[in-house]
């Protein structure tokens, strides 16, 4: 029989070859090389032997499964229900990720108290904070907590088995980078201890139908902490943006199993927890009555409805041999392109001046009809020309200087009448930047 092969397999992305190596050339992480054992090379032969012993797979008639309707069950907030694709589903295994700060735990302190209200027996894995700690967030909630029960314990097994012996339906695990795995070596925290309670935690969801909620945090480039492996594991990742200090957050679904990924919940950080904000355009916008220079409104869709944000430029003459070139809510090399279309096809002579842009409300977007509001807005603080007030535009914008027209612009237009503002900017009005310009009156020097 042939001996097995060695190999080496990345812990954190799974990628295998038969070389040690320092840093896996998939996914960059460092020492996450761990021997395996190949199959041997007449494994094909084993399989074979298999299939005679009575243990090969069955197959079934597609057409006889009852499809698996899942009986959703509402989380008490509107806003997350809408982007988990309609409730909460039994034995589903989420995770919540967002910056330190963003909310985390109060959006499952909030979920939690809402599910407990409602007969469920629901429970929080304390991991981060102490008891004391959550009870002074649930008094800020203005919630009593009754009903829901906590742990501070650690050590993913024997929550697992509190859990079960105790015959919770929803388990929250605050975070996942702080609590360990019995069977694995490493800290809380580390790419093969978060993978192993990762495990456990879908074992927990999957065998027993208990819905499992964990909270990640995420690293700096924005991505979920740990093993990327996490990230296949679960059903629902969700993720929360907003700055700290902002008003504003948005809940949306990186990936969800069981719904669309595109629905946005929009929440406002008041004096008592996360509260849905009913009609996100309203809040995204500055409501101004006298012309602005370098604001242009957007409507974005976001899922199954329209935002309006709010787009602000800034320029002002550089004294630096490479000129800022700084922007929050969309992709850097985004807006550098449209810089760079701003300069070459409609002649701004953008070089000597440092440009900001922003999004209003902290939203971050990354619809390309967002590019031409982005070109107004920019425009109009380097020639420093005022916009009327509500001017509004949607197109994307090509590499040639063209304007593409935005999906649904109908309903774009809507929205921005549905606001008050008037006409809307898009491919029909104008066809390139250039006349997009003259459109919104910044054509004269
Ligand atoms: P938290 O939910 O603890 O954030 P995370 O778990 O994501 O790290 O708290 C987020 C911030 O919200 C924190 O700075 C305090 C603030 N906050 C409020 O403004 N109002 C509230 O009712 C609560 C509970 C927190
Ligand atoms: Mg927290």
């Amino acid at each position: 029989m042939a001996k097995p092969r060695k190999t080496y397999a990345c812990s954190n992305c799974g990628r295998s070859q038969p070389t040690w190596f320092a840093q896996c050339p998939e996914c960059g992480e460092y020492s996450t090389a761990e021997e395996k054992a190949e199959l041997p090379a007449s494994a094909p032969r084993a399989a074979r032997a298999l299939a005679t012993s009575g243990q090969a797979a069955r197959f079934e008639e597609l057409e006889g499964v009852s499809p698996n309707a899942h009986s959703r069950s509402t989380t008490g907030i509107a806003d997350l229900d809408r982007v988990l694709g309609g409730g909460l589903v039994p034995g589903s295994f989420n995770v919540i990720s967002a910056d330190p700060g963003a909310g985390k735990s109060t959006l499952a302190s909030q979920m939690l108290a809402k599910l407990s209200r409602a007969g469920r027996k629901v429970a929080l894995v304390a991991a981060e904070e102490s008891a004391g700690q959550v009870k002074l967030r649930f008094d800020r909630l203005g919630e009593s907590g009754a009903g829901v029960q906590i742990t501070q314990e650690t050590a993913i097994e024997r929550v697992i088995e509190g859990v079960l012996s105790a015959g919770h339906d929803l388990v929250v695990v605050d975070s996942i980078q702080t609590v360990y795995s019995l069977e694995s070596s490493g800290t809380p925290g580390s790419v093969t201890q978060v993978r192993e309670c990762g495990q456990a935690l879908m074992r927990l969801a999957k065998e027993h139908g208990v819905t499992v909620f964990m909270i990640a945090q995420v690293t700096k480039e924005g991505t979920l902490a740990g093993p990327r492996m996490l990230e296949h594991m679960v059903d629902v990742v969700l993720s929360l943006e907003g700055d700290r200090d902002g008003q504003f957050r948005v809940l949306r679904a990186v990936k969800n199993r069981f719904g669309s990924t595109d629905e946005i919940g929009v929440f406002t950080m008041t004096g008592a927890g996360l509260e849905g904000v009913e009609d996100p355009s309203a809040a995204f916008i500055t409501r101004r009555s006298v012309p602005a220079i370098g604001s242009v409104l957007c409507p974005v869709i976001e899922g199954s409805r329209p935002v309006l944000v709010e787009v602000q430029a800034l320029a002002t003459p550089s004294n630096l041999q490479q000129p800022i070139r700084a922007c929050r809510g969309i992709a850097p090399d985004r807006f550098r392109m449209l810089m760079a279309v701003l300069s070459r096809r409609c002649n701004l002579r953008l070089g000597t001046y440092d440009i900001y842009l922003n999004l209003g409300g902290g939203l971050k977007v990354d619809e390309p009809a967002l590019d031409l509001a982005c070109c107004l807005a920019v425009a109009s603080a380097y020639k420093d020309k005022e916009l009327a007030p509500g001017t509004a535009a949607a197109g994307e914008v090509t590499l040639l200087g063209e304007v593409r027209p935005a999906p649904q612009v109908e309903r774009r237009r809507a929205e921005v009448a549905r606001l008050g503002y008037g006409e809307m900017i898009s491919a029909e009005e104008a066809d390139d930047v250039a006349s997009a310009l003259a459109a919104a009156g910044l054509d004269q020097d």
